[in-house]
């Protein structure tokens, strides 16, 4: 079955069929395609072109097609067609001779248009739902060692400490983003483009008015060479979810790291790890390792559907079809690494002690012991200096803050004391001293999940 035969002599070619279809692809589109047409068949009997009979014949069989794919989850691999729009068609005119009015006045163009901003809208909506599982899961993580500490690092080298909740918590704030964007992403696409025809518009009176508002779409689409022909909605949410898969990209790197034996700070569940075929003794990070890889495959799509699209000439063209194995990919990948990363984090285990005596052999109280000899009126770039020299020596003699006595102190400055030394030593105070806003001290920190903790339940009520 094809829907535009009549130009044509003989067959289409069937290699040809094969490298062209997309029925294989867009066949998920298949409800939505169903509640398009349900829809449409109203507008087409008030436009007259339907007789009453003819309209609930349609509706009679669309309701059957619908139950015919709900049940069936195979559904797609026993058919074939040149896209599901082909199919759609080909199966009503099975069940009644109305369904060759059905694509009066509309094309693939607007409708293909119309269903891939509809699957955008609820892909963003569970994505949404599954980026405030995982923040969900980084708040747990985060209450259930509330007092635990790490180093933090630049340069992957030991800097200052910080609270586990608190490198928890980062990832919170761009998982809080990521939802926002995607948010956003939906807003946008809420445009229905059916009544555009295949590029200057429909002629027939449809109500575009209605129509929006029973496919439950917030606008209209302005102009019918943009609505048919631009992706823009498309390449934004991919974007969405490329940043999405970075950011979780970085974080399975994090832990990978803190995962292993060198690091030991954290363990990774059994049930997310794999073994070696080869050395009987290994357990491997492969599920962070994957949501790694992945972020890399995502980004392709990306940038796979930009070149398609940056050369085209204005309204549809066939390269378009590419757009939704591109976007199907990209959210899909990006929904199974979020899961699986929610999953990953529920079930991590940490080693508090390991992190803390990481966090006590680094000297990561200089900048405390310059900042109080600042406070007590040294210029700061002096204090700097003074606690770098310190450093040398204690690396030289293999001594911690701890072990230096007074006199050795005193040697690098006369304001050395016990104060200075307990500044040197305790990394409660060092974190106690972080006190602004996102700072990593205790209570900003408590704070910042408190806030999490209300937000999130705010952000899955604003989910639809
Ligand atoms: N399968 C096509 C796509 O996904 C549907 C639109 C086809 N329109 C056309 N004029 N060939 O883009």
């Amino acid at each position: 079955m094809k829907l535009w035969g009549g130009r044509f002599e003989g067959e289409i070619d069937p290699d040809f069929f094969t490298f062209s279809e997309s029925f294989s692809v867009d066949h998920r589109l298949v409800l939505y395609d169903i509640r398009v047409n349900r829809a449409y068949v109203a507008e087409l009997r008030s436009a007259g072109i339907l007789e009453g009979s003819e309209e609930s014949s349609l509706l009679e069989a669309l309701e059957k097609l619908a139950q015919q794919v709900e049940t069936d989850p195979n559904w797609a691999k026993k058919e074939s067609a040149e896209d599901i729009h082909t199919w759609v068609e080909y199966r009503l005119l099975q069940e009644t001779p109305a369904a060759g009015k059905l694509r009066t006045g509309r094309s693939r163009n607007d409708l293909v248009a119309t269903l891939a901003r509809m699957w955008v809208k609820d892909a963003a909506d569970n994505m949404q739902r599954l980026v405030v599982d995982l923040m969900a899961a980084l708040l747990s993580q985060a209450e259930k060692n509330a007092k635990a500490i790490l180093p933090g690092y630049t340069h992957l080298q030991r800097a200052q400490a910080i609270l586990w909740p608190h490198f928890l918590l980062a990832y919170c704030e761009m998982l809080r983003r990521d939802w926002r964007r995607l948010r956003d992403c939906a807003e946008r696409a809420d445009e229905l483009p059916m009544g555009s025809g295949a590029l200057a518009g429909a002629s027939i009176p449809i109500n575009r008015e209605r129509l929006r508002k029973e496919l439950g779409f917030a606008r209209l689409s302005q102009n019918s060479l943009d609505a048919t022909s631009d992706r823009d909605f498309m390449v934004e949410a991919m974007f969405a979810c490329a940043l999405l898969a970075t950011h979780l990209s970085r974080m399975a790197e994090d832990l990978i790291l803190y995962g292993s034996s060198e690091f030991g700070f954290v363990e990774l569940a059994d049930a997310f790890s794999t073994g070696s075929s080869l050395m009987p003794h290994k357990k491997n990070p492969d599920s962070l390792e994957l949501i790694r890889g992945r972020a890399g495959r995502v980004q392709g799509r990306l940038s796979g559907l930009l070149t398609t699209l940056k050369g085209l000439p204005s309204s549809y063209d066939r390269d378009l079809q590419e757009d939704k194995a591109a976007l199907f990919d990209a959210v899909d990948t990006t929904a199974g690494s979020l899961r699986v990363m929610a999953r990953v984090v529920g079930t991590l285990q940490i080693n508090e002690a390991r992190m803390r005596e990481a966090a006590e052999a680094g000297f990561l109280t200089a900048t405390e012991i310059a900042e109080e000899l600042a406070r007590r009126g040294v210029p700061f770039a002096e204090a700097h200096d003074t606690v770098g020299g310190l450093v040398r020596y204690c690396v030289k003699e293999q001594k911690t803050f701890a072990e230096l006595t007074d006199e050795e102190g005193k040697k690098f400055t006369p304001l050395w004391d016990d104060a200075l030394q307990r500044t040197a030593t305790s990394l409660e105070s060092a974190l106690e001293k972080k006190n602004l806003t996102g700072g990593t001290s205790p209570s900003q920190v408590s704070g910042q999940i408190q806030k999490l903790n209300q937000e999130l339940a705010e952000l899955r009520k604003s989910t639809p």
